[in-house]
């Protein structure tokens, strides 16, 4: 087998494993729904969250297949940071308040990044998206984009509770969640998806330790 029909084996397991808890819980909620005296509303609610997390899983997958197939053009084009980043901050505001994260953006004048808007309003969201949820309350996240030694770098930052030093190299894997994450809702393609996007835009991404704690994610363009 080629190393790349080794990774679409490896991919299409673990799919299918994914697909397969949330499944089996909304199997088991519909049975109990049809217990006498179930509480069926409830559970009905429970079910169609349920559905709703797996068509995220479902969306992230497709998205994901078609960047690596190139149907999807993540580089082609170049947008202004700022407007882009101060209109997340703006659509995140009441999440980060019920996180208790202080969010905030760090972008050089008129500064571009060699991505669509779609593109980069992705990578954006998937960073604060990872802050307010693992970050931990009263910490800070700092979303920068500026130029260093003549080429752009957009860095994300937090002082949470960050990650293991023998997670970082696995921060990026499809499906890999850190133990810390298991007991919340998502699938572990957030930042594969990242580092996608910033490569085919012909740019690097790293996981660090910042010696303050928590978690940065920088990537040089
Ligand atoms: N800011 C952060 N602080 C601490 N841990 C983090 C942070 N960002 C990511 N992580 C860790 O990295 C793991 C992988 O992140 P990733 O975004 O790829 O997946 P996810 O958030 O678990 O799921 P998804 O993004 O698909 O909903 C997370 O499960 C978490 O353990
Ligand atoms: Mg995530």
């Amino acid at each position: 087998m080629s190393s790349y029909d080794e990774l679409r084996t490896a991919f299409t397991a673990a799919v299918s494993h994914e697909l397969r808890t949330p499944l089996a819980r909304i199997l088991a909620l519909l049975e109990t729904a049809q217990l006498p005296g179930a509480d069926r509303d409830a559970l009905i609610e429970q079910a169609r969250e349920e559905v709703e997390a797996t068509r995220q899983l479902v969306d992230d997958v497709l998205f994901l297949s078609e960047l690596e197939t190139g149907r999807e053009v993540v580089a082609l084009g170049s947008t202004e940071a700022g407007p882009v980043l101060e209109e997340l901050a703006e659509r995140v505001r009441e999440r980060a308040a019920r996180a208790d994260v202080t969010v905030r953006m760090e972008v050089e004048e008129k500064i571009q990044l060699p991505l669509r808007p779609r593109m980069l309003r992705m990578v954006a969201e998937n960073l604060v998206d990872n802050a307010l949820r693992y970050a931990g309350p009263r910490a800070t996240f700092t979303l920068s984009v500026r130029r260093e030694g003549g080429r752009p770098v957009l860095r994300a930052i937090d002082n949470g509770v960050g990650v293991s030093e023998d997670e970082l190299p696995r921060l990026f894997e499809r499906f890999y969640r850190g133990d810390r994450a298991r007991t919340s809702r998502g699938t572990g393609l957030g930042l594969a998806i990242v580092k996608h996007v910033i490569t085919a835009a012909g740019g690097t991404v790293e996981a660090i330790r910042p010696e303050s704690g928590g978690l940065e994610i920088r990537a040089v363009f």
